[in-house]
């Protein structure tokens, strides 16, 4: 129970990679706010999961991250449930095609928001409470933030900000703050995928030296890994199966 009496912020958590993030932790002891947007359901049954296996060891929390106002009262509250705040993962996300010609404002808004500017305003409104427990802030990058992946121009260019992001942070606020990233490659496609994109998705396994797609638990265990090595700020773990290894 390596995280136990920690308290751990995951923006995006009720499914997908954030929701095995949250299980890892909390089997290591941690207590959880699980932030969700739209997804009620998801995350209240992630709640009660949790609350099961451990009583009062894992919140609920809504919100809208890119209306920047909701940013403090989500910062106080989390550090409010357990009494502090131990771990922030800006793990929420969009994420499509924009293909030139047909990107717009609300695009923009959208993938630069979720993907570069609520890390970067989240972490601010987190950084006196994580600054007093000597914390850790966790940014899920992507493996396109250093090669592009075709069409998707504005995630790309978000991600690669974020990236940049880890590393000012990282030096701004040590030592009382760590502050790393984790570059997935491919680990759960998108929901719906029509037969253009599962095309595009074979090519990708195909680019990948370990043959096949990722589990979020891997993810899981490399957040697992940084929150546990006291050593480590400013650094960016692939997790991708080598993909990048033939882009460098
Ligand atoms: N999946 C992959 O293979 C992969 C690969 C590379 C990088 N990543 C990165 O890893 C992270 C997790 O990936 P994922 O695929 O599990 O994520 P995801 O399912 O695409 O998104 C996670 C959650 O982000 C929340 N969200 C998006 N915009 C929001 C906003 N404006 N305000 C509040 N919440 C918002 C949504 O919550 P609600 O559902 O509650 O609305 C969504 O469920 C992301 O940062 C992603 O970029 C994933």
């Amino acid at each position: 129970m390596l995280l136990a009496g920690k308290s751990v912020l995951i923006t995006g958590a009720a499914n997908r990679i954030g929701a095995q993030i949250a299980r890892t932790l909390h089997e290591s002891g941690a207590n959880l706010i699980i932030h969700y947007r739209h997804s009620i359901k998801a995350a209240l049954s992630l709640n009660e999961e949790l609350n099961g296996l451990r009583a009062n060891s894992a919140e609920t929390m809504q919100a809208e991250l890119s209306d920047l106002s909701n940013l403090s009262t989500l910062a106080q509250n989390a550090a409010k449930t357990f009494g502090k705040l131990d771990v922030l993962i800006n793990n929420a996300s969009s994420f499509y095609p924009t293909p030139i010609g047909e990107i717009n404002q609300q695009h923009w808004q959208d993938l630069m928001s979720s993907n570069f500017q609520v890390p970067l305003f989240l972490s601010q409104a987190c950084y006196p409470y994580l600054r007093d427990s000597r914390g850790i802030i966790i940014n899920m990058l992507d493996i396109y933030a250093s090669a592009p992946l075709k069409n998707h121009s504005l995630y790309c260019c978000a991600k690669a900000a974020n990236q940049m992001l880890v590393k000012s942070l990282a030096l701004e606020l040590a030592p009382e703050v760590r502050v790393n990233g984790i570059a997935p490659g491919a680990i759960l496609w998108p929901e719906q995928s029509d037969a253009a994109e599962t095309d595009a998705q074979k090519a990708i396994l195909d680019q990948i030296p370990l043959g096949r797609s990722g589990s979020p638990e891997s993810i899981a265990q490399t957040a697992l890994f940084l929150i546990n090595n006291d050593y480590l700020t400013g650094e960016i773990i692939r997790v991708d199966g080598g993909r990048l290894i033939n882009n460098f």
